[in-house]
């Protein structure tokens, strides 16, 4: 190009920043390193703003009162179906939250991912664009103070109470993402034909409709009727573009025990139990309609694909207003009761007063009508004076069909307080359940209860350690006859079971003692217990030799013994450090603890310690079950990279195998790991057929010198990574190690310590 030209000018496909194709299109299967730095605070406007004073500060009444009054003041642009938003505010906000899914933690409500591609453009999302932007007056007023994350949930609720349920609850204190989400994986569909139109832009401008996805199905294993029928993890719903399953039934064929098989697993995904997936579905459909007017083929792009004028919104609407009574959503029609926007149990009643027949929307979609004439009808949501016959989706028809599903909705038609109570509270767990332990909620409505799913940890109740208490138990931990590498062991098990996702795990209440994490293998449970033994008469010796209020909990000491042991090291390679350490950490008991659920919390993988338990069966390499590891730590690359090099170090592999342990002297911090990692002296080559161990030859001698695994090579082959472990294995690098391990180090026993941030 000449000077003073355009430099994207002339080429087809252009030249513009991040045009196609890129290194991930000619390399897919290269670690994405890149990933550990999402949603970078550069990529925030608001900065270091703190959000939980300023939301503290809210008049909370005025809040909810300027909602509830836009729940009822129907736009124009977008009527109210029944004159209230409330039904379409309250999935919106249940399709926020739908999206956890406990084998992970990621998903779900507390960081607006909403918002963004792909979760605003999924199917099962249609017009919640239109509920965001009818709630943005409220937004607007509120600014930086009202998180979009927050305000989706409160609406959620607002809307429920202004229907006549009594809510459960309200807590705040969710944080807003700024950027799409790029690690969490959804599925293995792709949609459908990819090819690069003009400029780089996807060739098809897609609905997000559930069909133009490919190779539907493989994440099911198993066939529906045989004994063996699961569900690809971590996913938690029947298909991408859906939150939970089909409302048509599998495969849209309108079959509502395969349905009820596909609900139980799916809502099981999201730890809801058959009691709360029936209220929840029961309670949730006890409002609003469903919208099926105009055929999909006919409906604009989905938000990611839409046009600039639509400004964000999608799914454009070409037929009559293209809203009201025309709108199309799912492409089922009709409503459940008789009166949508009343918290009632007719959605109960009619289930079963009514035996319910297979009929289509006008749009084709299967959906249920009773088959009798004298049932009650609905009103039309626009037309007054028009009624119409009450609906049900296969996936409703499948509580009543399934036994367990069957007597649970019995009991709540009989008693409908029970029923709303079971609804409120499962609803407060839906919405909360990611917010992590209670002491990260705010405003005026935290429920007071404690439940099981809040991982409760007692409040401190005693006057913590002081300085010289710290250094005296130092001495003695480290005179105490456990190993640098044993105590090392106890700490990293403890804390490194936190997930920043759902904010589950971590040190704090000192679980490591209780069932199900004493027992994970990766843990060595046998010799954790003659650690813990140790530990605890010590704690009881201090606790028994105390005056005052003072005391020292397990959860504190555990953590206490892993920094002493890592002054040591430090120390024996040269360096003298202080491993910070701030105490306050409570014990928890075996009753407080959901053994269920937390077992959800053990490692297939973990290569910090390299274990990798093969009889699981993976599809993935170990070192991208351990990258996902080190994004649920939240660990930057310098961070994840200097750990595993201080951890082999430490001798800290769960086996006492010699894997990645370059060094003649384990237990001591040197940076022997990226210097062996880093030289040309040595030749790697595969130990095993599937390449999973390598061993490391001298070049000169042939002798074997070292072993390792894949989740060591890593840091030597990824082109990333390596750059790092240069940085710790060059000559001016050892120092440097030491003081980034100690950093990254307390950085994870601080991860759940959200009582002092
Ligand atoms: C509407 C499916 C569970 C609350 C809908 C619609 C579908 C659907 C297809 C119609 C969307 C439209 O065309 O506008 C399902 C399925 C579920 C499920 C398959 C699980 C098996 C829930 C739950 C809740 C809920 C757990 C809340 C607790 C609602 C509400 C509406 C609705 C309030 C009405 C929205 C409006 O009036 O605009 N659901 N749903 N649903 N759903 Fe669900």
């Amino acid at each position: 190009a000449t000077p003073g030209q355009c430099p994207f000018r002339g080429t087809r496909v252009g030249g513009a920043l991040g045009s196609k194709p890129q290194t991930d299109d000619w390399w897919p299967n290269r670690l994405q390193v890149e990933l550990l730095h999402q949603d970078p605070p550069q990529a925030n406007p608001l900065r270091a703003f703190d959000y939980q004073a300023a939301f503290q500060a809210i008049d909370f009444e005025q809040l909810k009162s300027d909602i509830k009054a836009l729940l009822t003041d129907s736009q124009d642009w977008w009527p109210a179906d029944y004159g209230n938003y409330g039904p379409q505010m309250i999935r919106m906000a249940w399709h926020a939250a739908g999206t956890y899914r406990i084998a992970d933690g990621r998903g779900g409500a507390s960081r607006g991912m909403q918002r963004f591609a792909p979760i605003n453009s999924w199917w099962d999302n249609g017009n919640t664009d239109k509920s965001r932007r009818l709630l943005w007056p409220i937004k607007q007023k509120y600014g930086a103070a009202l998180s979009w994350a927050d305000l989706m949930i409160l609406t959620g609720n607002c809307a429920l109470e202004i229907m006549g349920l009594k809510t459960f609850g309200y807590g705040g204190g969710r944080l807003d993402a700024w950027e799409a989400d790029r690690a969490t994986y959804w599925g293995p569909e792709f949609w459908n034909g990819q090819p690069l139109g003009e400029n780089g832009n996807p060739g098809k401008q897609h609905l997000g409709h559930p069909d133009e996805m490919v190779t539907r199905d493989i994440r099911w294993v198993g066939k529906p009727d045989e004994a063996y029928y699961d569900l690809e993890n971590p996913l938690a719903a029947s298909h991408q573009a859906l939150i939970y399953v089909n409302p048509e039934g599998p495969n849209g064929e309108g079959d509502p025990v395969g349905s009820a098989r596909d609900i139980r697993e799916t809502f099981a995904r999201m730890a809801m139990n058959d009691e709360e997936t029936v209220a929840l579905i029961a309670g949730g459909h006890a409002f609003g309609k469903s919208h099926g007017m105009v055929a999909p083929t006919k409906i604009g792009p989905a938000p990611e694909a839409a046009p600039i004028q639509a400004m964000g919104m999608g799914w454009q609407n070409p037929e009559g207003t293209g809203f009201a009574e025309y709108t199309m959503t799912n492409g089922i029609e009709g409503s459940w009761t008789p009166n949508p926007t009343q918290w009632d149990n007719s959605y109960l009643e009619n289930l079963f007063k009514y035996e319910w027949e297979q009929t289509k929307s006008p749009v084709g979609a299967i959906q249920w009508q009773p088959s009798t004439p004298d049932a009650p009808k609905t009103p039309d949501a626009h037309k007054l004076g028009v009624e119409h016959n009450l609906m049900m989706m296969t996936s409703d028809i499948a509580l009543k069909v399934d036994p367990a599903y069957r007597e649970i909705c019995q009991r709540y038609l009989n008693d409908f307080e029970h029923f709303s109570d079971a609804f409120a509270r499962a609803w407060y767990k839906l919405t909360h359940r990611d917010l992590g332990p209670k002491t990260r909620y705010l405003g005026p409505e935290v429920a007071a209860e404690d439940l099981p799913w809040q991982d409760p940890i007692p409040a401190l109740d005693h006057d913590v350690v002081d300085a010289a208490d710290i250094s005296a138990l130092k001495t003695k931990l480290l005179a105490s006859g456990l190993s640098v590498s044993a105590l090392v062991s106890a700490a990293w098990a403890s804390a490194s079971t936190h997930r920043d996702s759902d904010k589950r795990g971590g040190a704090n209440g000192a679980r490591i003692r209780l069932e199900p994490q004493k027992h994970f293998a990766v843990n060595r449970p046998q010799e954790l217990s003659q650690v813990l033994a140790t530990l605890e008469q010590m704690q009881a010796d201090f606790n028994g030799a105390q005056p005052g209020h003072k005391k020292l909990s397990m959860a504190d000491l555990i953590v206490l013994g892993g920094c002493a042991a890592v002054e040591k090291a430090a120390q024996d390679a040269g360096v003298n450090v202080s491993v910070p350490f701030t105490p306050g950490r409570m014990d928890t008991t075996q009753a407080l603890t959901d053994v269920e659920t937390f077992a959800w919390l053990q490692p297939v993988s973990d290569g910090f310690r390299n274990y990798h338990n093969n009889a699981v069966g993976y599809q993935v390499k170990p070192e991208r079950i351990f990258l996902d590891r080190a994004q649920l730590l939240t660990l930057t690359a310098p961070e994840w990279t200097v750990l595993v090099g201080g951890l082999r170090a430490l001798d800290q592999n769960w086996d006492h195998s010699k894997h990645g342990l370059f060094t003649a002297r384990p237990g001591v911090l040197t940076n022997d790991f990226f210097r062996v990692l880093t030289s040309m002296d040595y030749e790697w080559k595969p130990a095993d057929a599937n390449e999973m161990t390598f061993s490391l030859d001298d070049r000169k001698t042939g002798e074997t010198k070292f072993t390792a695994t894949r989740c060591d090579l890593i840091f030597g082959s990824n082109a990333e990574l390596r750059q790092v472990a240069e940085v710790y294995g060059a000559d001016d690098g050892h120092e440097r190690m030491v003081h980034d391990f100690v950093a990254a180090w307390n950085k994870v026993m601080m991860l759940d310590r959200f009582d002092v941030r």
